[in-house]
């Protein structure tokens, strides 16, 4: 059936058996035959360290893959709800057919313990369109250069297996910082990538070694067998303090220009330059208000007990989305301001400038 046909009958589908889409009633037979929306099932799971959970999917149909460093987000349903939070696969692009990722569980984190505790094969997971800049040019360089840091490794992996898959014949520097040889799941994969390759230079440094607290080492130049220059791309994804380590080494020898980054938690810009926190926020729908304390407003309603939906708390999936009814906000990446009333906002990335009032 071509892909117009298809397309029509979907719709044609659809209209029919309003109010609800298709998938709706394909879920009840068996939830991995989907018309139009991506699912994937769990095919394997593997608990390579402690914290971490790993998970091959077979993608539905509707997959069309990814570009190495990009992101998907999966949904979950947990207690009958469904959350979405985002994840980087860890496999080679050239993979197509099936996806890997690589979830930490954060102590108090709710959907990374879930799939770190409760994830199974069979499973069936909601799932996104790959998105995201985070990527290698099209025409690959002749040196590049990949930091990161703890889970941050999921990304830059990809890039390098996929560098692996296609044979690329130009330099790499691939440096990795765990917190220590028990919290690394890729350790094995990046020491037989290391052997195949030995003209490439691939390290791990470990954080939080176990035993002599002297022997941690955090990022430093001389890390990197060669010296970062502005004419090689680095691309980098970890922790915080690790971001702004490379930051500013970059910084300081003028190469800022050929940073890549992907970051897993909202890095405000250091630049702010706010007057203190004014004026009352107010969560119409739900009867709650709060003086306003200058964080997001998303942080803000969840300090009043309210749970609006979130998932990557960066302003990237739009899964925070709601409408704000009077008032002034000030977007914290951008540092835009919108007095606009009657608009959708983006919770995790907006915040109060004096009196708000949210439709939540
Ligand atoms: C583009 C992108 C790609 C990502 N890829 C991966 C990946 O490949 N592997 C992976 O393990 N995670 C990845 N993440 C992080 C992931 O989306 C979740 O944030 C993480 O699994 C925690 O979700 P949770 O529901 O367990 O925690 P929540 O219950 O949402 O949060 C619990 C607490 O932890 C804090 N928190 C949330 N996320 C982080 C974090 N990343 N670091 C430190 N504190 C945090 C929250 O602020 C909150 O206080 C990615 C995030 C983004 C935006
Ligand atoms: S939670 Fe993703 S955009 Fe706000």
């Amino acid at each position: 059936m071509s892909r117009t046909i298809s397309k029509l009958l979907g719709s044609v589908l659809e209209a029919a058996l309003t109010p609800h889409p298709v998938d709706r009633y394909l879920e009840l037979v068996d939830p991995r035959i989907t018309w139009s929306e991506l699912r994937a099932q769990v095919i394997a799971v593997q608990h390579r360290s402690d914290r971490s959970v790993t998970l091959l999917l077979r993608p539905t149909r509707q997959w069309t893959g990814f570009d190495a460093g990009q992101f998907i987000q999966l949904s979950v349903v947990i207690d009958g709800v469904r959350h979405t939070r985002c994840y980087s696969p860890a496999g080679s692009a050239t993979h197509r057919d099936h996806i890997e990722l690589t979830v930490t569980a954060h102590d108090d984190g709710f959907v990374s313990r879930h799939l770190r505790n409760h994830a199974r094969p069979g499973q069936v997971v909601g799932l996104s369109p790959a998105a995201g800049t985070f990527t290698m040019p099209a025409t690959r360089p002749s040196q590049m250069t990949f930091i990161s840091g703890g889970s941050g490794i999921t990304p830059v992996l990809s890039m390098l297996r996929t560098l692996v898959a296609e044979n690329y014949r130009g330099h790499v520097d691939f440096i990795h910082y765990a917190r220590d040889t028990t919290d690394h799941p890729y350790a094995r994969e990046l020491e037989a990538i290391a052997a195949d390759h030995p003209e490439w230079n691939i390290d791990t440094r470990f954080t939080r070694p176990a035993g002599d607290a002297s022997l941690s080492e955090h990022f430093r130049p001389d890390h990197l067998p060669s010296p970062l220059t502005p004419a090689i791309p680095i691309f980098l994804c970890g922790p915080s303090a690790l971001h702004s380590s490379v930051r500013e080494h970059l910084t300081e020898i003028g190469a800022l220009d050929n940073l890549h980054t992907e970051q897993f938690v909202l890095i405000p810009p250091a630049a702010d330059d706010d007057a203190p926190a004014h004026g009352q926020l107010s969560f119409a729908a739900s009867g709650k208000d709060t003086p306003n304390s200058g964080g997001s407003i998303l942080e803000q309603a969840e300090s009043v007990g309210l749970q609006p939906e979130f998932g990557c708390r960066m302003g990237i999936c739009f899964s925070c989305t709601a409408v704000k009814r009077s008032g002034l906000t000030k977007n914290i990446l951008t540092g835009d301001t919108d007095a606009e009333s009657d608009q959708h906002i983006q919770l995790c990335i907006s915040k109060p400038v004096g009196d708000c009032v949210i439709d939540i």
